[in-house]
C-alpha cells in the first residue's frame, strides 16, 4: 500500500488526482458547453452538425468507395451491401496517414493530400456504380448543407499546410479533374464517431436502444449523438429532418481542471492550449503525458537511482509499451527492463499508471453522462443508450476498462439514473461511412 500512497500523493501534489475531479461539477460544464455550441456562443465543444439522414434502407449491391483519414492511418476500399445489409468490404488498402510524424522542416501541402488520395481513388473509380464516395475525415470538419466538409483545424498532432478552410471532396475533384475523371463525385463527409453511430444504427440487432451515442477513444476522442435539429439554433433547421446526428468535437473540451504536468506537456505539443481535454485520455498524448510523470517523479525522488538512469536514455513512451508494461510488468518489455530487480520501482511505476487510468477513466464517464444528460435518453434500463464504442486506447488499455466500469455503475447508473452499453462492431466506421454515402 505504501507505494500507492506516495504514488497517489504525488499525483495530488502535482494536480492530478482522480479524486479531485469533480463528476456533477464537470457534467454541468459539459452540458452548459454543448449547449453553447449548439446556439453558436462561445464553446469549446463545436457541436458539428451533419446533415445526414439515418435510416435502415440502406440500398443493396450498390458498391461505393469509402475512405478513413484517421490518425495514424489512412484506409480506403469498396463495401457492398447485400439484401439483408450484410456489407461486404473489398480493395481495402491502408497506409500512413500524411502529416503525422513529420521530421523537423518537413512538410505536406494540400494539394500532395488531394493529389495522393486521387491517385488511390483513380483505380477504385469503375468499381463502384454511385458516384457518391463516403469519407470518413476525423478532425474537427464543418460539415457543409452539400455534405462537403471544411477542415476548421487539425488535432492528434498531425499538420498538412494550408488545409485548413478548404473544401475537401472539392479539392479532391479538382485533384481527379487533372488527372482525367471528367465528372465530379460527391463527396459525404463524415467524422468517425458519426459513422460509428450509423453503423450501430443500421446494425440489424435484435436488441432495443432508445438512443445512439457514438464514440471513438484511440489517437484522438470524440463522441457524437442524435439532437433534434430544432435544438441547432446555430442552423436554420427549415426543411432539415427531425433530428440529426451532431459531433460534439469533445476532445476540445477546455473546462478540465489540468494539473502542472498537463500543462507542461501541453506547452510542447503542436496545439497548445487546444484539445485539453483528449490531451489527457488519448493515445496520440497518454504516452508523452506518461513520460513526463515518471520524468517528474524520478525528480521526486520516487525512484531508485538505476531507474532514474535507465530511463534517461529514452524521449517518448508509447501506448504499447505502457500496456506491455501493465499486462507483463515482469515480461520483456521496455518498462519492465527498466524496474527488473527493483520491487519498489516496480509497484512506484505501477500505481502511477493505475491512477493516470483512473482519471482517464473518469474522464470517458464524464463525457458519456454529460450526452446522457443533454438527450434525456437512457433511464430506462430495459432501453439502453447504445454506445459503439472504436478506438485502440479503449479497447487495448488493460486498466482502462474495469475503472470505466466501475465509474459508469456510481455515477451514471447509481446517481444519475441512466443506463448505457457499450457496443463494438466489426469495421464500424468503413460501414457506417458506406451507409451514410447511400443514403445522403
Ligand atoms: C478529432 C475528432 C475525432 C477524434 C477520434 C479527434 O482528434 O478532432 O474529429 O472524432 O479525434 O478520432
Amino acid at each position: 500500500m505504501e507505494h500507492k500512497i506516495k504514488a497517489e500523493a504525488f499525483m495530488k501534489k502535482y494536480g492530478m488526482h482522480y479524486e479531485d475531479l469533480d463528476f456533477d461539477r464537470r457534467c454541468k460544464d459539459f452540458v452548459s458547453e454543448m449547449e453553447n455550441g449548439l446556439e453558436g456562443k462561445p464553446s469549446s465543444l463545436l457541436m458539428l452538425p451533419t446533415y445526414l439522414t439515418v435510416s435502415e434502407n440502406i440500398p443493396a449491391y450498390k458498391t461505393v468507395i469509402v475512405m478513413d483519414a484517421g490518425g495514424t492511418n489512412f484506409r480506403i476500399a469498396t463495401v457492398t451491401f447485400d439484401e439483408r445489409k450484410k456489407a461486404v468490404i473489398n480493395d481495402f488498402k491502408v497506409f500512413p496517414m500524411l502529416g503525422t510524424n513529420l521530421k523537423p522542416n518537413e512538410e505536406v501541402s494540400a494539394d500532395e493530400f488531394f493529389n495522393t488520395i486521387a491517385d488511390e481513388l483513380l483505380p477504385l473509380i469503375g468499381k463502384s456504380n454511385t458516384d457518391s464516395i463516403g469519407f470518413c475525415f476525423s478532425y474537427p470538419t464543418e460539415i457543409l448543407p452539400n455534405k462537403d466538409g471544411k477542415l476548421i483545424r487539425f488535432t492528434k498532432e498531425i499538420d498538412i499546410k494550408g488545409l485548413p478552410g478548404l473544401e475537401i471532396g472539392a479539392g479532391i475533384n479538382a485533384a481527379l479533374r487533372k488527372k482525367g475523371v471528367e465528372k465530379d463525385k460527391r463527396f459525404v463527409l463524415l467524422n468517425d464517431t458519426v459513422a460509428s453511430m450509423i453503423a450501430g444504427i443500421s446494425a440489424s440487432s435484435r436488441r432495443t436502444f432508445s438512443d445512439y451515442i457514438g464514440f471513438i477513444l484511440g489517437t484522438g476522442t470524440n463522441t457524437s449523438y442524435i439532437e433534434k435539429s430544432e435544438k441547432i439554433s446555430k442552423i436554420d433547421s427549415a426543411g432539415l429532418p427531425e433530428k440529426m446526428g451532431i459531433n460534439i468535437e469533445a476532445g476540445g473540451f477546455l473546462k478540465v481542471p489540468s494539473g502542472d504536468i498537463d500543462k507542461f506537456f501541453d506547452a510542447a505539443t503542436v496545439t497548445p492550449g487546444q484539445s485539453i481535454y483528449e490531451k489527457m485520455i488519448s493515445g496520440a498524448y497518454l504516452g508523452t503525458l506518461i513520460y513526463h510523470v515518471i520524468n517528474f517523479a524520478i525528480r521526486e525522488g520516487l525512484f531508485s537511482a538505476d531507474f532514474a538512469d535507465k530511463f534517461s536514455h529514452i524521449r517518448d513512451i508509447t501506448m504499447r509499451s505502457v500496456d506491455e508494461f501493465c499486462t507483463y510488468p515482469d515480461g520483456d518489455n521496455l518498462l519492465a527492463a527498466f524496474v527488473e530487480g527493483n520491487e519498489d520501482d516496480r509497484l512506484t511505476l505501477y500505481y502511477l499508471l493505475d491512477a493516470v487510468f483512473e482519471r482517464t477513466a473518469k474522464l470517458v464517464a464524464v463525457n458519456i453522462a454529460s450526452v446522457m444528460l443533454k438527450t434525456g435518453s437512457g433511464s430506462d434500463p430495459t432501453r439502453p443508450v447504445c454506445v459503439v464504442a472504436e478506438g485502440t486506447t479503449f479497447y487495448k488499455s488493460k486498466l482502462l476498462r474495469p475503472k470505466l466500469d466501475y465509474y459508469s455503475k456510481i455515477y451514471i447508473n447509481d446517481r444519475l439514473g441512466l443506463w448505457f452499453e457499450f457496443q463494438k462492431l466489426d469495421n464500424a466506421t468503413l460501414i457506417g461511412t458506406a451507409a451514410a454515402a447511400l443514403l445522403n
